[in-house]
């Protein structure tokens, strides 16, 4: 099957890498053309290092090898009127707006009670409060466009279930959930689908990384990707570490695409059976 999304155009949010790169490919892939966005620079509280500008280029360089066009800008969905921008500005070139992927995020680690303000703030502020802005920013071009639309958040694991030194992207990601049916409902009559996904842990720059492979081993001095596998594993029902992009991607295709026309205010967990555990 192919053309699934078809002179269609999607706005994707984190589009410089991991799974933003990937569904941007993918989409283009089976027929769209992208509006991308990426902060592309560093937050301080971020335990890993962030996109950078040359990434948001092989974004653009991939889906355009994939036959497609896309308009790709440096913008913060933490800042509600550069994100707007971003987003007229494309569909002024593209002509029209049909997808939606609010998917930038960020994670860092720490005890509830131990993280700095300005931590627990990051998170909130890109993971809820960015998702939020880009739906926002959104919502008028699908409305006018009158042909209905989706809008798919990603949510996680750490949006259905409790999960320990994550307390503020446990509550930004399970706030995404709610936001994400309350858009539902509000959408509805004009045929606006709006659903989130639940990721495991992906095989990204986001978990492969020092950082996040000391939480997994605290009890090694220098642990590799390697010695995350096994508590990974662990975290699944299928007998898998994580998952690629591309797994969350062909969640999202199906979501963005007709196949899924009457599926709104859904949260789908591809996650390798994590969350009945
Ligand atoms: N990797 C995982 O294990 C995992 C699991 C579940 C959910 N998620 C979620 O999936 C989404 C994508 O993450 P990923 O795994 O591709 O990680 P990633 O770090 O590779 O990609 C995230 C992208 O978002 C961008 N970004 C961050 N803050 C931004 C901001 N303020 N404005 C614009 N862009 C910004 C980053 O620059 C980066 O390109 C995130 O929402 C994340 O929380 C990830």
């Amino acid at each position: 099957m192919s053309g699934r999304v078809e002179g269609k155009v999607a706005f994707i949010t984190g589009a410089a890498r991991g799974q933003g790169r990937s569904h941007a490919i993918t989409l283009a892939q089976e027929g769209a053309d992208i509006i991308g966005v990426d902060l592309c620079a560093q937050i301080g509280s971020v335990p890993y290092p962030m996109a950078t500008p040359e990434d948001l280029a092989q974004t653009v360089k991939e889906v355009e090898a994939a036959g497609r066009r896309i308009v790709a800008t440096d913008a913060d969905v933490r800042d509600y009127d550069a994100l707007k921008q971003a987003l007229d500005d494309g569909v002024a070139q593209l002509g029209q707006l049909d997808i939606v992927s609010a998917n930038a995020g960020i994670v860092s680690f720490g005890r509830a009670e131990e993280l700095a303000e300005q931590t627990w703030r990051d998170v909130i502020d890109v993971d809820l409060t960015g998702e939020w802005h880009a739906a926002k920013a959104a919502i008028p071009h699908l409305r006018d466009g009158g042909r209905g639309g989706s809008i798919i958040l990603t949510s996680s694991d750490a949006g259905l279930k409790a999960s320990q030194n994550l307390a503020h992207y446990v509550a930004a990601k399970h706030g995404v959930i709610g936001l994400m049916r309350t858009l539902a409902l509000e959408l509805a009559p004009d045929f606006i689908r709006v659903n989130a996904l639940a990721p495991t842990t992906v095989d990204t720059l986001m978990v492969m990384n020092p950082a996040t492979y000391r939480l997994f081993r605290p009890d090694l001095k220098n642990p590799t990707a390697d010695d995350m596998a096994g508590p990974a594993t662990a975290l699944n029902v299928l007998p898998i570490p994580w998952v690629e992009p591309v797994d969350i991607s062909n969640a999202l295709l199906f979501l963005a695409s007709d196949q899924a026309r009457y599926i709104t205010g859904v949260a789908l967990p591809v996650d390798a059976g994590a969350a009945i555990k």
